[in-house]
């Protein structure tokens, strides 16, 4: 009745206390994912805290958020009204807009862009795959060489520069050399961009802390800066490609993204602001992400000795010793792919998702959550939720295995790290492929070692993705050096 339904409305969701001005948010510490998760222990799964000026709703745990992206899929698709949103791509990125009809035909757009050269047919399919291949091989050579007289280095770098070069080979058919210095310093600066669009990040909830100097100021005046101009270096590239478009030659991304924005018939309200912001989000997107994957991948191979003995012993099997790892081993490479999904679990690098916010009042788990609303939604405690997982502290890749060593596919759909619902990453199958090419060739080509005398430990930094922050490793050439096609 409508007496016990306003009762509802009026119920405050649980919570902890919240302090005048400042909220939470001195209390989510260094890695925020975990203070939401030991919250939900508290107040349940679906509870609400106060960041600055802000009233977040945080989501935790398998089920609630499984219901509240899939059946609540409308409600859960708003991005919040942030500054630092708003600064991105000059306000015409996608990814970091609201939901409206101009957001799903953007989203539509860079979705079929995506898949028209990825996966559309068997010609663009191997095209793809080569890049990667290519990019991998140097990635090898240039591995061997910062390891010569058995060195150990930060693989930090030169993974961010081979997975740029995927995009960029995509987006603009160029890539750029490991050595190119403009480009390194334009992806070291692009490095922090996470820092300021992760959950919890103070810039957009305290606004007040733009009036005096403070360390939150000067991140998001750097915050301004590096978006500026990565943003700078997309635009003047797009802009390359409408001077010498041709629409009888799709050359590559750029050239589809103009061909269905700037030239388009019907007027959809996007602008060629949009190509570029189309542009930008696809090349972001598939930076940090990718390499922050394969660095996990890398570190937990050298942490694990006896498990990368195994991979190598499995892969000599598979592939041999004469030619390089493809895509269509992969079906036989089952612990490859565990090893994968073992590593996004249990390091779950993209903890939170970017903020979402409510489209409509929407009920979860019984409690009402009002329009408009920050809605963080962590997906650390869904990979490690104790009701879905076994022991989900301990890294254990044959967790995904079955009894005939086939992979566990119900189980590695409960892994949640492409995020899920109208948001999900549209980038999850590209992702895929790229991780498991570059990973069988690094691990066909190298064996990988940690520093003799220190353990590798997994500390991280927390932003919208957990880096390793001290990872020395040495790679060491298995056999002979091979070249893709
Ligand atoms: C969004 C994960 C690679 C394109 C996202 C989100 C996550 C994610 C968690 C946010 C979803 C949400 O807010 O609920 C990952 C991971 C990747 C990866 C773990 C690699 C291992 C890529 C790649 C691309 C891409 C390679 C494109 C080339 C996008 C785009 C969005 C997105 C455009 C925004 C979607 C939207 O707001 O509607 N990704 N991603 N991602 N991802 Fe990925």
């Amino acid at each position: 009745c409508l007496w016990v339904r306003n009762l509802r409305l009026k119920r405050r969701l649980p919570g902890p206390f919240a302090w005048p001005v400042v909220g939470n948010a001195m209390q989510l510490g260094q890695m925020p994912h975990i203070t939401f998760a030991k919250l939900a222990k508290k107040y349940g799964n679906v509870y609400q805290i106060r960041l600055g000026c802000r009233d977040v709703v945080v989501l935790n745990g398998d089920r609630v958020i499984r219901e509240a992206l899939i059946q609540h899929s409308t409600e859960f698709a708003g991005r919040p009204n942030f500054v630092s949103f708003q600064a991105v791509s000059g306000g015409k990125s996608m990814t970091f807009s609201n939901y409206s009809k101009q957001w799903k035909m953007h989203r539509k757009i860079a979705q079929s862009t995506i898949r028209a050269f990825s996966s559309a047919n068997s010609q663009t399919k191997k095209a793809f795959e080569q890049q990667i291949v290519a990019e991998a091989t140097e990635l090898v050579k240039i591995f061997l060489k910062l390891s010569a007289h058995g060195q150990h280095f930060n693989p930090a770098h030169e993974l961010t520069v081979a997975a740029a070069n995927v995009m960029c080979a995509l987006c603009f058919g160029k890539r750029y050399g490991h050595e190119d210095v403009e480009f390194r310093a334009l992806l070291e600066k692009v490095d922090k961009f996470g820092e300021t669009v992760g959950a919890g990040s103070l810039v957009d909830v305290m606004p007040w802390l733009q009036s005096f100097p403070n360390p939150v100021r000067s991140m998001f005046k750097n915050f301004k800066d590096l978006n500026q101009e990565f943003f700078g270096f997309i635009q003047n590239k797009v802009q390359e490609h409408r001077e010498t478009f041709d629409p009888e030659l799709t050359r590559d991304m750029s050239d589809a993204i103009i061909g269905v924005i700037d030239k388009a018939d019907s007027d959809n309200g996007l602008t060629r602001g949009h190509t570029d912001g189309t542009v930008s989000d696809l090349i972001g997107a598939g930076l940090d992400t990718i390499s922050t994957a394969l660095h996990w991948i890398v570190l937990l191979l050298a942490k694990h000795p006896e498990m990368q003995t195994k991979l190598h012993e499995l892969i000599d099997k598979v592939v041999g010793r004469n030619r390089l790892p493809s895509v269509e081993d992969r079906s036989s490479l089952a612990y490859l792919d565990a090893f994968t999904y073992e590593t996004m679990r249990f390091t779950s690098f993209v903890p939170v998702t970017i903020p979402h916010s409510t489209t409509s009042v929407v009920t979860i788990d019984g409690l009402h959550i009002p329009k408009d609303t920050v809605v963080f939604i962590n997906q650390w405690s869904v990979n490690h939720d104790p009701l879905k997982w076994k022991d989900p502290h301990i890294f254990d890749p044959s967790r995904f295995l079955d009894e005939e060593g086939s992979l566990d596919k119900d189980l590695t759909n409960n892994v949640m790290i492409f995020s899920a619902g109208k948001r999900r990453c549209i980038g999850d199958q590209i992702a895929k492929v790229e991780i498991f090419l570059f990973f069988a060739i690094l691990l066909h080509q190298c064996s990988f070692e940690k520093c003799a005398n220190e353990d590798l430990s997994l500390n991280c930094s927390y932003g919208l993705t957990l880096k390793p922050l001290h990872c020395k490793i040495a790679a060491k050439l298995r056999g002979e050096l091979l070249e893709g096609e």
